[in-house]
């Protein structure tokens, strides 16, 4: 039986991570669940609920919370990250500040994704070397810390050998939309697909042996990516709007599928006249899944009820739970993960992060090649990646110019003046967070 950390553990995900971990323990025996996290009184109330989801599922397991780093890795098999440096205060600073400028207000695509990435790239290395020193010699980290595309360029470069898989539920939750159009099982699919992480494009998606591409091709067309049956994880009106903004993208582009958070660049004058500069995403969530959960647990603590209803599992739980049970067994499975490209997109540099299809067991990951891709999906993708390793090189060289360049390259971003202008504010807003540039 395995020990698991979860990083990030006063997340409001947890609840759910721990739920998808105990409901696989016929097949994935773990032993132990260890929360950690920097803000102690914050995952103490999230354990609240964890410690009720452990007693229902699997009280067998040992789960407890600490705020002590060797007692967070000792020995851990596998480390589940999640952080979110500056929490939700400061992704609202990242969208507004983007909006008040007129650029795509967003967490991980945009500059509010480049702030971002400025902020969490170091927490994430600092977690890195505490692995290494004290979790078990063939631990594995799957890391959902957003944003994903740049924490996984630089944790590439800053520590090379760190036993790291950077993974995003996106692909996942849009192929559950794909299984609700098909009317078929999920696990049934098997999706072709290149791209970064949060930028890329399914290029055919099979079922059973059979491509069922130009089926969803008409859908998306015809209604993006909504459907009769809606994603309990994405239920909510923005989410909705997200997968109807699929289908603008298709009518102009309709060669591949596009992963939902293309919209930001291929559609970023009409994101930023839909948004409201005074109300972004960031509180929606604060006052929507933040809120309904430590409300719960404010209630919990009055009255000692508990009710399931107040987070969901969602692609997020189930796919870092079946990641980390195929490293632990042969055929493991086939899975879209963010990995060093060496050549398995032809034309793209070697040491870009790309997110393909992989094949994973107990010996790790196994790219599958993809080959040549079209000009102008290889044009889009050279500019992002560009953007990316500029911000890189410019956290780790302490370049405002490198972070100005990463700004202005970033499609979301009409000039170089816009681009200084939202980067000096945002120098201020994260004088706390950021390296110094
Ligand atoms: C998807 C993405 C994640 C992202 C999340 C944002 O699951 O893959 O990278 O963090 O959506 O959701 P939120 O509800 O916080 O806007
Ligand atoms: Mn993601």
């Amino acid at each position: 039986p395995k020990i698991i950390t979860i990083v990030g553990g006063g997340s409001t995900y947890t609840p759910g991570v721990v739920k998808a971990i105990l409901s696989k323990k016929d097949t994935f025996p773990v032993k132990e669940i260890r929360a950690y996290d920097i803000d102690e009184e914050r995952q103490n109330d999230v354990a609240i609920i964890v410690k009720e989801v452990v007693k229902a599922n699997c009280p067998e397991c040992n789960f407890f919370t600490t705020t002590d780093p060797e007692t967070a890795f000792k020995d851990s098999d596998f480390i589940f990250a999640q952080i979110r440096v500056g929490k939700y205060a400061m992704r609202e600073q990242d969208e507004k500040i983007a909006l008040k400028h007129g650029a795509v207000g967003q967490e991980t695509c945009g500059c509010g994704g480049l702030a971002y990435g400025l902020r969490t790239i170091y927490p994430m290395v600092e977690i890195l070397d505490m692995v290494e020193k004290y979790a078990a010699p063939n631990h594995w980290i799957l890391n959902y810390s957003n944003p994903a595309a740049i924490v996984a360029l630089a944790l590439k470069k800053l520590r090379p050998n760190a036993r790291i898989i950077n993974i995003c539920d996106m692909p996942v939750a849009i192929i559950n939309s794909f299984a609700d159009i098909l009317h078929c099982d999920p696990h049934d699919i098997k999706p072709d697909y290149f791209g970064l992480n949060h930028f890329g494009w399914f290029t055919d998606i099979w079922v059973n042996g059979e491509s069922r591409f130009e089926e969803l091709r008409q859908h998306a067309i015809a209604h993006g990516y909504l459907c009769d049956v809606p994603d309990e994880q994405h239920w909510e009106p923005s989410w909705v709007h997200t997968y109807g903004n699929v289908k603008p993208m298709m009518e102009r582009f309709p060669d591949y599928l596009p992963n939902t958070y293309l919209q930001y660049y291929l559609l970023s004058q009409d994101i930023v006249n839909d948004a409201n500069p005074d109300y972004t995403r960031a509180n929606e969530v604060m006052d929507g899944r933040e809120k309904t959960l430590f409300d719960a647990i404010r209630r919990y603590k009055e009255t000692g009820k508990y009710d399931d209803g107040m987070f969901v599992v969602g692609a997020h739980g189930t796919f870092i739970v079946d990641l980390a049970e195929s490293l632990c067994r042969e055929n493991g499975g086939r899975y879209l993960l963010i990995v060093k490209n060496e050549g398995a997109i032809a034309d793209l540099p070697d040491d870009a992060m790309v997110e393909i299809p992989c094949y994973v067991s107990p010996r790790g990951v196994e790219k599958i090649s993809v080959g040549h891709i079209p000009t102008f999906y290889k044009g889009m993708i050279e500019q992002q990646y560009a953007c990316e390793k500029c911000l890189v090189e410019g956290a780790i060289e302490n370049s405002y110019t490198k972070v100005l360049q990463a700004f202005a390259l970033n499609k979301t971003i009409k000039s170089s003046t816009q681009a200084k202008a939202i980067l000096d504010d945002m120098i201020i807003a994260n004088k706390d967070y950021w390296p110094e540039l």
